[in-house]
């Protein structure tokens, strides 16, 4: 079945990108958390819970709040905050992706069915409560107000950046680069800047050291997030375990709809189809083929580069170890995933 491929070529490529050998016990201890410590396990979400907390994500997030935790420590073992962190991080990504199905009606994530279409839409929005919910149980057990401040404006970031995005739908009048970069950064670079940057509190680092950790995040999450859009359009859906291509056809702008944009050539047919909502079945291909001819995918990934780039900057104070070898290897596969 290709579905089931799917998720097993994203553990393969995370493999083969030889990502996360310095942090592989800890990481298997943060999975076997997150499906065995939940308290929903006699409960009537039980099933529900269970399914998409193991579906295979990749575990950027704990990853990187496991590398960065080690990378502040001083060699010593990471104390149990940081596990707590990890999955609270991840926590908090499966229920945004839950409720992001919705909001997209995509139909696959992961390699399997969304859980709105198995379950349905209110179960669905349950389910991504719940799984925010456990996420600020974690969060409470830290007891670090910083880190619950740092939490609860990522919270507040994820809706934002679901609501801009909802309301510049076809707006082709208010997408720029900037409302575009903000967006990504409510979506996805505040939770990855969170981890690395709690990381370092939690090992009670000096603010030198606090600002190089949330950098390095928040530039790999920029980048991160144009490299989805990228793959968004230049993946097949098996490959990505997710729909492709959905971003354009839902009016969603992103940064290679933007590049061609700015091109006198392409431009104009290309605000023609947008314009037409792809009411012509071929129209979205058109489209498609416009925005590569522009050169815009290269251009995007130029721009994520330069925001990988950024982040490395962050980690050169740091001593040459395991932990920042994985972490500039993580760079280097976000620049290089095609799912
Ligand atoms: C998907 O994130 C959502 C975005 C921020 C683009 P990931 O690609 O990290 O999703 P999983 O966890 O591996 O499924
Ligand atoms: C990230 O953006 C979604 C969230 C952070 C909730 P996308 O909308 O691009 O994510 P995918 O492509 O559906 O995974
Ligand atoms: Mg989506
Ligand atoms: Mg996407």
């Amino acid at each position: 079945v290709p579905e089931q491929k799917v998720s097993e070529q994203t553990q393969q490529s995370l493999e083969r990108a030889n990502l996360f050998k310095s942090i592989k016990d800890d990481l298997k201890k943060v999975e076997q958390n997150l499906l065995e410590k939940l308290p929903s396990e006699s409960g009537p979400l039980a099933e529900i819970i269970k399914f998409v907390m193991s579906s295979k994500g990749k575990r950027l997030r704990p990853a990187l709040a496991l590398l960065c935790g080690h990378l502040t420590n001083s060699g010593l073992p990471l104390a149990s905050e940081h596990y707590t962190l990890a999955e609270l991080t991840e926590l908090i990504h499966t229920a945004s992706l839950v409720h992001d199905d919705v909001l997209d009606e995509a139909a696959s994530r992961r390699g399997e069915q969304t859980c709105h279409l198995k379950w349905g839409t209110k179960v669905s929005i349950i389910v991504g409560d719940f799984l925010f919910a456990q996420a600020s149980v974690k969060l409470g057990e830290l007891n670090n107000t910083e880190v619950v401040k740092i939490y609860a404006k990522v919270l507040s970031d994820l809706c934002t950046g679901e609501i801009i995005q909802a309301q510049q739908r076809f707006e082709l009048n208010s997408i720029n680069w900037t409302t575009y970069l903000n967006k990504s950064i409510s979506k996805t670079a505040s939770l990855f800047a969170a981890a690395t940057k709690s990381a370092a509190i939690l090992n009670k680092q000096n603010t030198e050291v606090i600002e190089q950790m949330h950098s390095y995040g928040l530039n790999l999450g920029i980048a991160f997030q144009l490299i989805d859009d990228l793959i968004d359009f230049t993946s097949t859906a098996e490959e990505l375990g997710k729909p492709a291509m959905g971003d354009l056809s839902q009016g969603i702008f992103t940064a290679p709809t933007l590049y061609a944009l700015e091109n006198s050539q392409f431009k104009d047919d290309l605000k023609e189809l947008i314009i037409s909502r792809f009411v012509e079945p071929t129209s979205i291909d058109k489209a498609r083929e416009l925005i590569e001819a522009s050169g815009a995918f290269e251009k995007t990934k130029e721009l994520a580069n330069s925001y990988i780039q950024k982040a490395f900057v962050s980690l050169n104070s740091f001593p040459e170890n395991a932990y920042k070898k994985d972490l500039i290897d993580l760079g280097k596969f976000v620049l290089s995933r095609i799912s």
